[in-house]
């Protein structure tokens, strides 16, 4: 079938030349059904490297918002290029910060809003159980059948599209259930509202199986992509809301495919007005750049702290409240023994042999047990040690 646009057999002879170099070096595991090789693309176009050009619906799966080579996206990989491509998360930057702010501005929850940023949709789906988790302490998750979150282990035990996308890497992340995602085209319960029906099923779990109580989030595409595109229900996604703070259990919206104006608003779930606590985000947000968010609540993620700087603010907060903590710095740091071990590797010897403010406050303050002065010291070189 050759044309104006398609000028070779499918695939052309570079195109096979390339797949064959591929499968010596390129892990066989993607899973690439259609045998395009990419040249380059412009807006909804692409070419293949034996010049052939198509119309392309796929845009990377969703990704790339803006099509290919959108000027403003190449000039601001450009202009980034040239001043500094990473510094690590250690470190501010305006870039980081103007993004949050951006975010913030547009977020669909209905309080100020924080963001996580990560590089991929599956990272902020991690993220985002974390986060809850984090939040809860509670061990369970309800996901979705159907439901596509990404592929490493934390998010891969949600995702059930295919059961080939799990064949092979049991045990995933343990307490998560399944339950249908609400289909008005393949219906699986009697009745009309597939929505209503679906969560009467999470309530007959809560009742019969899964403790609400140790349910630490609800996480759910607000509209199904992967599982088949499927728009759920009026009042679906709002009796999920009702459910979630009746039991105390976070909602989070997995928005990386429907997100940033997929499906005509910023996010899907603003088709009904309904709030997330978390929600993820990623492929749209880089229109091909490798970038994810989690965003939340500001009044949960505000509560994600570094852990030892958690512990060593509590202990300054203590003191400057004038409670005695009786225990000698370095017994205190044997206290924290599984942090200790994480950040040092090692005895308080070697803790104070390796940090010399250590070795100092060791000798000066086994008996200064509740100088405020010191404990500040303590804090900020503890932030730095732990680094
Ligand atoms: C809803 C949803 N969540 C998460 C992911 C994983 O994103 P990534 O491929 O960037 O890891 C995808 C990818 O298709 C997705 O559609």
């Amino acid at each position: 079938m050759r044309n104006d646009h398609i000028k070779t057999e499918l695939p052309g002879p570079n195109a096979c030349a390339m797949i064959a170099r591929d499968a010596e070096v390129i892990s066989p595991s993607y899973p690439r059904d259609y045998p395009f090789v990419m040249s380059h693309g412009r807006g909804t176009e692409v070419w293949d490297v034996d010049g052939n050009r198509f119309l392309d619906f796929a845009a990377g799966i969703a990704v790339c918002a803006t099509g290919h080579a959108h000027p403003q996206v190449v000039g601001a990989v450009q202009k980034a290029a040239e001043k500094f491509l990473h510094i690590s998360s250690d470190y501010w930057h305006e870039e980081m910060t103007g993004l949050g702010e951006r975010i913030a501005r547009v977020a669909p929850m209905r309080e100020p809003a924080m963001s996580f940023l990560c590089q991929s949709g599956t990272e902020a789906v991690e993220g985002a159980l974390k986060l809850a988790r984090y939040i809860t302490r509670r061990p369970r998750f309800i996901g979705f059948l159907g439901g596509f979150h990404g592929r490493t282990m934390g998010s891969l035990s949600f995702t059930s599209s295919k059961y080939t996308q799990q064949l092979g890497f049991a045990p995933t992340m343990p307490g998560v259930t399944h339950v249908p995602y609400p289909n008005p085209y393949r219906p699986l319960f009697a009745g009309a509202d597939q929505g209503k029906a679906v969560l009467d099923y999470i309530r007959t779990l809560f009742e019969r199986s899964v403790p609400a109580a140790e349910v630490a989030a609800i996480l759910v595409e607000p509209m199904q992509g992967e599982g088949g595109y499927l728009v759920p229900p009026d009042g679906f996604l709002a009796g999920l809301r009702a459910l979630c703070d009746e039991h105390g259990i976070l909602l989070i919206f997995d928005e990386v495919q429907s997100g940033v104006g997929r499906t005509g608003r910023m996010f899907a779930c603003e088709h009904w007005d309904v709030a997330p606590d978390i929600m993820t985000l990623a492929k749209g947000l880089g229109s091909g750049l490798p970038i994810g968010a989690v965003v939340a609540r500001k009044s949960l993620m505000a509560q994600w702290q570094r852990r030892a700087r958690q512990y060593l603010r509590r202990q300054s907060d203590r003191l400057r409240r004038g409670e005695r903590d009786d225990r000698p710095c370095l017994w205190r740091l044997q206290g924290q023994r599984r942090d200790r071990r994480r950040a040092f590797h090692g005895s308080p010897a070697r803790i104070a042999a390796r940090f010399p403010v250590y070795r100092r406050s060791a000798r000066q303050g086994f008996d200064d047990r509740h100088g405020a002065g010191r404990e500040r010291r303590w804090e900020d070189a503890g932030s730095r040690a732990l680094r």
